[in-house]
């Protein structure tokens, strides 16, 4: 009886081990809700300063992430837009933006693509999410 009991634990701790070790679902990165996760504390580093918490940006000098046709448009011409900064004149909401966003193509593929999947999610947005093999794709033919 004892050994029956001993045996069913041992079973009950492989089945346990057996089960944590599952595979990710989605893509490399994992969930979608892991990568905004992430994607949340890459943005509050790197771009809440100019976009601010909640994406509003500032008038006439950051542009707002809400609904945007960068945001919820083309997945690589938001990818380029973080790798390779920008500084043209744009329209967003009828107010003119004239301003010059550095580059952040120091920041890894998966990084990327986790603040992009959190900006496509949040403030009202919801769109797909970006993995680090879009952005890979979109570095390797931007060179
Ligand atoms: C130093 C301030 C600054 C930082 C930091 C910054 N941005 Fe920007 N961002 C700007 C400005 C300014 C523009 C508009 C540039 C122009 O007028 O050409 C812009 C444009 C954009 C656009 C396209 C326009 C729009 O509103 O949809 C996106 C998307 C964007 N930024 C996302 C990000 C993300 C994501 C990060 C963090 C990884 C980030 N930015 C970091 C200032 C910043």
């Amino acid at each position: 009886m004892k050994k029956g009991i001993i045996i069913f634990s041992l079973l009950f701790v492989v089945i346990y081990l057996l089960a944590q070790t599952k595979p990710k679902t989605a893509s490399q990165g994992g969930t979608d809700k892991a990568s905004v996760d992430r994607g949340k504390k890459i943005y509050d580093i790197y771009c809440l300063a100019c976009h601010q918490a909640d994406g509003s940006g500032v008038p006439r000098l950051n542009p707002p992430l809400i609904k945007t046709k960068w945001v919820l448009g083309d997945k690589k011409e938001l990818i380029t837009v973080i790798l390779k900064g920008m500084d043209e004149p744009i329209e967003v909401d009828g107010e003119d933006y004239n301003n010059v966003m550095a580059s952040h193509a120091f920041l890894k593929d998966q990084e990327v693509a986790d603040v992009l999947t959190y900006v496509r999610k949040s403030f009202g947005n919801k769109a797909s999410g970006v993995i680090s093999s879009e952005v890979k794709t979109v570095r390797a033919t931007m060179k």
